[in-house]
């Protein structure tokens, strides 16, 4: 008898393995932390076999601990961390190069040459993208470029590309799948959004080979089974969506105008737009939610590059903290940040300002800052950067948002959705379950076999844990705000 399904999530930082049972509840979770691999400043790498290793571990993990075997699951929901690339031989198995992660900037040069002529139209038109190092293309180019023979192997046919999912997949499968899906397809730059399918003028700007890109299927179906040495052998894969937008579909927002904000390494806000793709004028992304039963949604996304990860680089950059946990205690030791505003620019800025060439800046600092204020700056640097989409996505829907869902990691800290309320000037929502991204994939797949029926079935699992309202005075708000946006102002192109 089937009792769960499997959520595989595979973040930034980490490879984390959940069961999750009819009602929606989690019955068990495995997590284990890999590498971050910094091999130049502005360079991002994991290796994808510790990702294949720490992902099949904590699988094996969570069923042990529940004691569960393949019969008790009904299937695997596959989320991760989107546009990080990985290109690999088919005959080995074995990646040719580590995996380039999203927020790796090797490739920004690259990108500057592609901007502000027919090809930056091309490319936001076709893939509702901006031109960023941010996304699969450019790096998927720059490892093509790079590593010896590359090339002529991907002509001769004998290199594959894929994003995490494909490359977790096609793992799963001992290489017998080689898919993606919408979702994550749409992240690489290369994917036509409207007619969904691979774009060959794209392909030939990142003189990509076709034959290395994987099937593009859909969020909700049978792609194959676990045929890997694994506990949930023989297990179907049924369900795959990028990370943001499997946490959109787990939140429930499946109708026009909802609206979700994810706290995980960056900052993720994504609006569904219906069944046809909406055109940003405020350069926030367009982008496809997940495609289910035929039907394709759409999503408006902007993306923070540097969110929860300003916690991790006061534990593991500065020192001021030992474990993230401490961030809350740290934070609430002061009034406020004291005036200083901390603009987390360490991988330049994503949407609404698309700078590849902003870093890090800290101003407002005086004899009297302490760790306290830093932590507290830190903390509200996540809401600033999300009230900038926020105003975006208002803009752009030319509509006002009633309300604002969110979760992930750091949505545990009353002060972040307090402060967050304050900045946005609507109510923001924490549902009980927050771990949406990884109830989103298993939605997915339990949809695709059964397990959930419909929609409708999901219904009664998302409950409301608290609403913060905002409380701020306006004034106040407009004041941090202003100051927010100097901040911001001085720390564009910093580099350049
Ligand atoms: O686009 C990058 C995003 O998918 C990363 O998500 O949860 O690892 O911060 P996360």
């Amino acid at each position: 008898m089937n009792r769960y399904i499997l959520s595989l999530d595979q973040g930034t930082t980490s490879s984390r393995a959940i069961l999750f049972n009819e009602a929606g509840e989690i019955s068990g979770v495995a997590q284990q932390e890999f590498r971050q691999i910094f091999p130049r400043p502005g360079w991002v790498e994991h290796d994808a076999e510790e990702i294949w290793k720490t992902q099949s571990e904590v699988a094996n993990e969570v069923m042990r601990e529940t004691a569960s075997t393949a019969d008790d699951i009904a299937a695997i929901g596959i989320t991760n961390q989107r546009e990080t690339t990985v290109v690999w031989d088919r005959a080995t198995g074995k990646p040719i190069y580590n995996a380039i992660v999203w927020q790796d900037r090797r490739t920004a040069e690259r990108i500057d040459k592609l901007k502000g002529g027919e090809t930056e139209k091309l490319i936001t038109g076709r893939t509702g993208l901006v031109p960023d190092a941010y996304f699969a293309g450019s790096k998927l180019e720059w490892i093509l470029d790079h590593v010896d023979g590359a090339r002529e192997r991907a002509e001769r046919g004998e290199l594959a590309f894929g994003t995490i999912d494909c490359w977790l997949t096609y793992k799963l499968t001992e290489g017998a799948v080689h898919v993606t899906d919408a979702s994550n397809a749409a992240r690489t730059m290369l994917y036509n959004i409207e007619t969904r399918a691979w774009d060959e003028q794209l392909l030939e700007v990142f003189r990509v080979p076709v034959s290395m890109l994987p099937e593009v299927k859909s969020s909700s179906e049978v792609y194959g089974e676990v045929a890997a040495d694994m506990t949930c052998r023989g297990v179907p894969i049924a369900g795959m969506a990028g990370d943001q937008n499997a946490a959109l579909f787990g939140q429930l927002c499946h109708e026009p105008g909802n609206v979700k904000n994810t706290y995980g390494t960056g900052c993720f806000m994504l609006m569904n737009c219906g069944d046809k793709p909406k055109a940003s004028s405020h350069r926030l992304l367009s982008t496809i939610g997940w495609e289910i039963d035929g039907k394709t949604s759409y999503a408006l996304e902007g993306s923070v590059f540097i969110g929860g990860a300003v916690v991790q680089w006061l534990r593991d950059g500065l020192g001021i903290i030992s474990k993230s946990s401490e961030i809350r205690e740290l934070s609430e030791s002061v009034d406020d940040a004291g005036g200083v505003i901390f603009v987390p620019a360490f991988a330049g800025l994503g949407a609404p300002h698309w700078d590849q060439y902003a870093r890090g800046t800290m101003f407002g600092i005086t004899r009297g800052t302490t760790a306290g204020h830093i932590a507290r700056a830190a903390v509200e640097s996540m809401a600033f950067q999300s009230a900038d989409l926020l105003d975006a996505m208002v803009a752009d829907a030319d509509a006002p948002i009633p309300e604002m869902r969110v979760d992930g990691g750091a949505t545990c800290d009353d002060l972040l959705l307090q402060f967050q309320a304050d900045v946005l000037r609507i109510p923001v929502i924490r549902p009980k379950m927050v771990e949406t991204t990884a109830l989103g994939a298993a939605y997915l797949a339990g949809l695709a076999t059964g397990f959930w029926k419909s929609s409708q079935d999901l219904e009664v699992n998302w409950q409301v844990d608290r609403v913060f309202e905002p409380a701020m005075d306006a004034d106040q708000v407009a004041e941090k705000r202003d100051d927010w946006n100097k901040a911001v102002r001085r720390s564009l192109g910093w580099l350049s």
